[in-house]
């Protein structure tokens, strides 16, 4: 699609603190520029070979998911979301500003379709008041506009053309357009009852499947814009808060890193932690199935939960 090598590495080149620094133009980027992506692929993904292949999609058995924290002690908030790419479309950088319009037309008839515990709005960003934009964000449902690592990905343009957020009846599913992917797709509430929010993003998942066909690959699974979402694309959170364990910043980092979780500050990426509240989830998302990604989520908050009650 015109891509060049420059496209995919000049977030990382104009933010010298990324972690990652490199985004996909398009599909065939993980493939064309695989020396690149390969070896970020393989240290981020805990060992993803570039011989390994990711599996088959599983949901798994959703009655194998717990509430995390049913005294409500510690989870503030539980999200789980995943990322899809809709397979006509290019990634960001090489999208046009029709095909932009055309992408949101496309996703907002799709889920205005959508009933039960599902049902919702869609609010485009274009044209939006105010009012709704400021309540959007207040209440952490909207994303941030303007973030530094994807403007420098060229993935901002014709901004806020084709971008927008559906919200259900209940503010518990949430499916944002044009943002970093294509979609993403977003189940969350207050407290930690997991399995009935991965119940619904799985609901959510299956039934915009239905209507849209999303971009797979055989060795890398669903594709995405940045290589550490690649795989199930899953990332299963919690805001939690851990008062004693969050005392030893380097202790609560080891806990986590030996259950493959990645700690963020309370406003999620690139932030720090206010009043001890961390933004705590599964770090790998590749080589492993949708319910092994969650289930590592689980049984690592499980565990850090049991170590601040014995601090
Ligand atoms: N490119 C940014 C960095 O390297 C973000 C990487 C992962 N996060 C994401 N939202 N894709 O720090």
């Amino acid at each position: 699609m015109g891509a060049t090598l420059l496209d995919a590495v000049s977030s990382g080149f104009e933010n010298l603190d990324s972690g990652i620094g490199v985004y996909a133009p398009d599909a065939e980027g993980y493939t064309l520029f695989r020396e690149i992506f390969d070896p970020i692929i393989e240290d981020y993904h805990g060992g993803f070979k570039p011989t390994d292949k990711h599996p088959e999609t599983d949901f798994g058995d959703l009655s194998s998911f717990v509430d995390l924290d049913p005294e409500n002690k510690y989870v503030i908030s539980t999200r789980v979301r995943c990322g899809r790419s809709i397979a006509e479309f290019p990634f960001n950088p090489c999208m046009t500003e029709e095909q932009y319009v055309s992408m949101e037309n496309q996703v907002s008839s799709i889920l205005s379709k959508l009933d039960g515990e599902l049902k919702g709005k869609y609010f485009p960003l274009t044209g939006m008041d105010k009012e709704t934009q400021d309540m959007l964000v207040d209440d952490h449902f909207l994303f941030k506009e303007g973030d530094r690592f994807l403007q420098a990905a060229n993935a901002c343009r014709f901004w806020p053309k084709g971008r927008g957020i559906y919200l259900n009846d209940e503010k518990t599913f949430l499916v944002w357009c044009g943002e970093e992917d294509h979609l993403r797709i977003i189940s969350m509430q207050k407290g930690g009852d997991l399995k009935a929010i991965y119940s619904r993003l799985v609901n959510g998942v299956r039934e915009i499947e239905k209507e849209i066909k999303f971009a797979r690959d055989d060795r890398l699974g669903w594709l995405t814009f940045c290589p550490t979402n690649l795989g199930t694309t899953i990332r299963a959170s919690v805001h939690i808060k851990l008062p004693k364990l969050g005392g030893d910043r380097k202790k609560l980092e080891e806990i986590a890193s030996r259950h493959n979780l990645q700690v963020r500050g309370t406003r999620g990426e690139h932030t720090e932690s206010e009043g001890g509240v961390y933004d705590i989830s599964n770090k790998r998302r590749l080589g492993l199935t949708e319910r092994e990604a969650v289930m590592e989520m689980q049984q690592g908050i499980l565990e850090l939960i049991k170590h601040e009650e014995s601090m």
